[in-house]
C-alpha cells in the first residue's frame, strides 16, 4: 500500500435520513482518509451505517453534512448528472448477491457498463476479455448466471466492476453468500487488485477471516469509526 496518496478524504461527513418526523443519523461527523492501493475492511453491527458509508464513498448517495473529496476533487455537492459520470469513471461496485442480469451471458454482463461509453467494438472486446481474465472467469463467458456457481457469479460481478478500470472498488459483503473456498478465491483476487494493480478496495464484511485479508480494518459503531492497529498480511 502506498500511504503517500490519499484517494478519498472524508471530512466530518454525516448522513441523516428523514422518515416523517423521525430522523435517523447513521453517520455523524466522520473523518477518514483512504489511501490509493489500500485494501480497507469495514466491520460493525447490523444497522451501524456500513452500507450508508459505502454508498457515499461510491457517489451513489450524497452526505447531509461535511466534505467528501475524491482524488483531489470535492464531490460533496455534485449534481445527480455529475455523480453518474463520476461513478462510471471511478467506481466498481460489488454486491453480496452479485446482481447479474439473468438474461445476459457472463460476457454480456461484464460488457454492460461499457455500452454507455463511446468506444469501438474492438476496444470493448479487448477490455471485457481482460477483465474476465483478471477475475479468472474467461472459461464461462457464454454461460448465463443460472448456469454458474455462486463463486463464479461473484467473479463475473468482479469482472464487471473492473471493466471500466476504476481506481476504487467497493464491495458490500462480497463473500457473505459463499462457501469458504470460493470466499478465499474472491478475497485473494481483491487483494491482488490492490497489491498488483494499485486499486483501492473498501469491503464491508461481518467475517473476521475476510477482514484479515485487508491492510486495515475499521469498526463502525453507532456512527463512529474505531480503528484497529495496522496489520500486515
Ligand atoms: N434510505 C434510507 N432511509 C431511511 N433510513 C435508512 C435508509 N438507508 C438506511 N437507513 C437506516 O440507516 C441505518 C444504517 O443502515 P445501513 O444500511 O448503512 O446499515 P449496515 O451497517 O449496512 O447494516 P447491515 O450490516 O445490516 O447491512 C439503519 O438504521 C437503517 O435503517
Ligand atoms: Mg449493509
Amino acid at each position: 500500500m502506498n500511504k503517500q496518496k490519499v484517494l478519498i478524504n472524508c471530512d466530518a461527513i454525516s448522513k441523516i435520513y428523514k422518515k416523517g418526523k423521525q430522523e435517523i443519523k447513521p453517520l455523524q461527523e466522520l473523518d477518514l482518509d483512504i489511501y490509493q492501493g489500500e485494501f480497507l475492511a469495514l466491520m460493525g453491527p447490523s444497522g451501524s451505517g456500513k452500507t450508508t458509508l459505502l454508498n457515499l464513498l461510491a457517489g451513489i448517495d450524497t452526505p447531509s453534512g461535511g466534505r467528501l473529496t475524491f482524488n483531489g476533487t470535492e464531490i460533496t455537492n455534485f449534481s445527480r448528472r455529475k455523480l453518474t459520470k463520476f461513478r462510471a469513471d471511478n467506481i466498481g461496485y460489488i454486491f453480496q448477491l452479485y446482481h447479474l442480469v439473468p438474461v445476459l451471458t457472463a460476457y454480456e454482463n461484464v460488457e454492460l457498463p461499457l455500452l454507455i461509453q463511446p468506444m469501438s467494438g474492438k476496444e470493448r472486446h479487448k477490455r471485457v476479455s481482460k477483465a474476465m481474465e483478471l477475475a479468472n472467469i474467461s472459461d464461462r463467458a457464454g454461460h448465463y448466471p443460472n448456469q454458474l456457481s455462486g463463486g463464479q457469479e461473484q467473479r463475473v460481478a468482479i469482472a464487471r466492476a473492473l471493466v471500466s478500470d476504476p481506481p476504487l472498488i467497493v464491495a458490500d459483503e462480497p463473500t457473505g453468500d459463499l462457501d469458504q473456498e470460493s470466499a478465499r478465491k474472491i478475497l485473494e483476487l481483491l487483494k491482488y487488485l490492490c497489491t498488483e494493480l494499485d486499486k483501492t478496495v473498501v469491503m464491508v464484511t461481518h467475517d473476521p477471516n475476510a477482514a484479515a485479508y485487508a491492510d486495515r480494518t475499521l469498526h463502525l459503531e453507532k456512527g463512529v469509526l474505531k480503528e484497529e492497529a495496522d496489520v500486515a498480511h
